[in-house]
Parts: C-alpha cells; sequence; structure tokens
C-alpha cells in the first residue's frame, strides 16, 4: 500500500471530509492529477443529458473546451439552446448541438435515440447525467414513478437503443452520474418505486441511484466485450441548482464546504477522456479512485444474484426494450471491493 493509497482512505472513512471539497482538494494535490484542459477530444462525439445546469454544465463546458463534438440533453428547448449559445460563444467550439427530451418519457427517449443515430456515425461518450431529488412523488406518462423512470428507466433504454453505434465507436464509454445517497439503499426490485402512501423523496432518490450503480456494473458484465466501457461514479456534494432546491437547509448548511460544480463535474471529464478507465469495466468512482458500492453490510447482504436478475428483468420490461441476453462474465454479484 502506499502512502497515497493509506492517505485517501483516511480521507474517505469519514463522509463529511470525504465529499465536501477537501476530499477533492485533499486528494488532487495528493494524487497530481491531470488537468482536464490538456485532454483533446477533438474527434469524439458525446451525449450528455442534464447538461442546461450544474454538473452536466461544468462538464459540457470542458468537454466543449477540449474540441469534442457534443449533444446536449435537458427538458425545455428553449433552454438547452440557451445553453448551447452560451457554449459556443465561451468556448468558440461549433460543434454543439441539443435534443429537447425528459429522460422519464420513454416515447421523448426513443426520439433521442433516432436523432443521435441520424447525426452522428459515431458515439464514443454517452453520459447519463440528468436527475433530481423529488420532494413530491410524480409519475411519467407511462405510470412509472419519475425518479425511476428519468434515472433507471429511461437511461437503459437510451443506452439499449444506441448500443449499436456505441459498440461500432469502441472502445467508447457509457457512464452514469449516481449519488452517495445509495450507500444508504439496498437492493430491493419490489421496492424500487415508492408507493404515495409512504413516498419519500431521499429514500426514493437512494433506491434509483442503488440501482443505477447495480445495473452499470450488469451493462459491463453482458456487454464489456463489445469494447464499451460502463463506468458509474458520485460527485461527492457540489453547490447546483439542484441540491439548492431540493434539499435547501443542506446546502445552507454546508455551503461552505460544498465542491464547486467544476469539482463535482472533475471525474465525470475524466472518465470520458483518461485510457486509465479503459483498464477496468463496470467501477464505480470518486475523485479519480475506484471505490467500493456498498459502505454497509446491510445493503451488501440484499445485492444477490437473484435481486440483480430480477431488476434486469424489470427493466427491460419496463423500458419496453429487448436487449441481447448474454452470458454473464465471472463478476459475482456485489463482488466490487
Ligand atoms: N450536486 C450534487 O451534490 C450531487 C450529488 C450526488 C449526485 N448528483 C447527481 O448529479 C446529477 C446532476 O445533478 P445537479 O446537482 O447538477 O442538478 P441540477 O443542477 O438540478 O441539474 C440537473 C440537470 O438534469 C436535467 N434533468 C433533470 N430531470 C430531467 C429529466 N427528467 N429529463 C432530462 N433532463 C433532466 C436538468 O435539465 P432541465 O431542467 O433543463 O430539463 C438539469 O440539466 C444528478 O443525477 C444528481 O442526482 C448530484
Amino acid at each position: 500500500m502506499t502512502a497515497r493509497t493509506i492517505a485517501d482512505a483516511l480521507i474517505e472513512a469519514p463522509i463529511v471530509t470525504s465529499f465536501t471539497k477537501f476530499g477533492y482538494e485533499a486528494r488532487k494535490r495528493l494524487a497530481g492529477w491531470s488537468a482536464l484542459d490538456g485532454y483533446d477530444l477533438t474527434d469524439h462525439v458525446i451525449v450528455v443529458t442534464g447538461a442546461t445546469s450544474g454538473l452536466g454544465y461544468a462538464a459540457a463546458r470542458q468537454f466543449a473546451k477540449c474540441g469534442a463534438t457534443l449533444v446536449l440533453v435537458g427538458r425545455n428547448a428553449d433552454r438547452n439552446k440557451e445553453v448551447v449559445a452560451e457554449l459556443v460563444a465561451s468556448t468558440g467550439n461549433p460543434s454543439i448541438t441539443q435534443v429537447a427530451a425528459d429522460m422519464g418519457d420513454l416515447r421523448q427517449v426513443r426520439q433521442l435515440a433516432e436523432r443521435v443515430l441520424a447525426d452522428h456515425d459515431r458515439l464514443d461518450v454517452l453520459i447519463h447525467n440528468a436527475g433530481a431529488l423529488s420532494p413530491e412523488r410524480h409519475e411519467a406518462p407511462d405510470g412509472t414513478e419519475a425518479t425511476v423512470a428519468s434515472q433507471v428507466v429511461g437511461p437503459f433504454l437510451l443506452t439499449t437503443l444506441l448500443l449499436d453505434r456505441l459498440a461500432e465507436s469502441a472502445p467508447s464509454r457509457v457512464l452514469t452520474m449516481s449519488s452517495g445517497g445509495m450507500y444508504a439503499a439496498g437492493l430491493t426490485v419490489s421496492q424500487l418505486q415508492m408507493p404515495p402512501e409512504t413516498y419519500n423523496g431521499t429514500e426514493q432518490y437512494a433506491r434509483a441511484k442503488r440501482a443505477q450503480v447495480t445495473l452499470n456494473e450488469m451493462w459491463a458484465d453482458r456487454f464489456g466485450h463489445l469494447g464499451i466501457q460502463f463506468h458509474s461514479m458520485h460527485p461527492g456534494w457540489a453547490d447546483t441548482p439542484g441540491v439548492d432546491a431540493s434539499l435547501p437547509t443542506f446546502s445552507k448548511v454546508m455551503g461552505p464546504l460544498l465542491r464547486t460544480p467544476d469539482q463535482g463535474a472533475d471525474t465525470l471529464v475524466w472518465l470520458a477522456a483518461d485510457d486509465e478507465p479503459l483498464g477496468s469495466n463496470g467501477a464505480f468512482w470518486l475523485d479519480r479512485r475506484t471505490r467500493s458500492i456498498h459502505k454497509l453490510p446491510t445493503t451488501k447482504r440484499t445485492d444477490t444474484a437473484e435481486r440483480r436478475g430480477q431488476l434486469w428483468d424489470w427493466v427491460t420490461g419496463a423500458a419496453g426494450c429487448g436487449v441481447p441476453d448474454l452470458e454473464p462474465s465471472a463478476r459475482s454479484a456485489g463482488s466490487s471491493s
């Protein structure tokens, strides 16, 4: 174990040091991170959902600075177009377009995929970043609870519809922005969607984020051999409009300690641009290092092969799509360390 690894582990143990700007700054100094401006992404086509605000906006701006061809996704076409104009003006990169789509509306997700396939003959990076913690319960057009629809089912459908283009563009990457909130949630498919009587936004969000990181590992197991890298991550705690709106008290109390959006998005951009993530598949990252997907024995116990199979079957049905059912590789369920 190197001194750097030991120091990182000491930072990781208490969540408050790990998730705040303290963790980011300490790890950056310890590891001597490469500067994101140094990456040349001129040949890369990158799709970013949730690019109109917060972490997605910060990542999109960095990708634009690095010369990537970008497709930005948000729900409102006017807002999307404002962001495209801002980024073209501030970075000088003209290769930025937008598609309006609600990731919880499967019809719109299908239209999004059609646009990407029609407009781009390659796809290097697909980023599932769109997300929100909703204090009130909503439902997507098909009746699925909205957090699960927009952060689990919609992204699953989009990956499925773009899988062939990703494979043709290999080595390519599918990156998912999860949350440290998922550490509190176990894996139970029957309780993935909370009913109106017991709905709690924080709990619902954690369950959806747990499903995201589990599916990320399953995608890697099943489709990694196509040359597609699947990685998920969490950004720590960053000061974004989303956090301000959904957790105002937390945002106020923690304000000075929160990461900037650029700091929260750093690992996302690095996962898209650096060669190091190509050396593994299905990993979960924070601050450019792989992390365990479980911190509690109680959640680890819920992460069984049987439940993973149930999750895959459920989401395939909910997305209304069939994906080739290939044999998983040797990875055992919940085996990340
Ligand atoms: N900030 C943090 O500390 C933190 C911590 C853990 C995880 N995260 C995760 O990071 C991601 C970004 O969060 P943020 O903090 O940057 O929030 P944010 O500032 O509210 O940005 C969220 C983005 O997602 C888009 N979006 C939301 N729901 C959508 C939907 N149904 N369909 C399409 N786009 C949608 C929004 O676009 P429009 O409103 O324009 O549609 C916006 O661009 C989320 O997945 C969140 O769960 C953030």
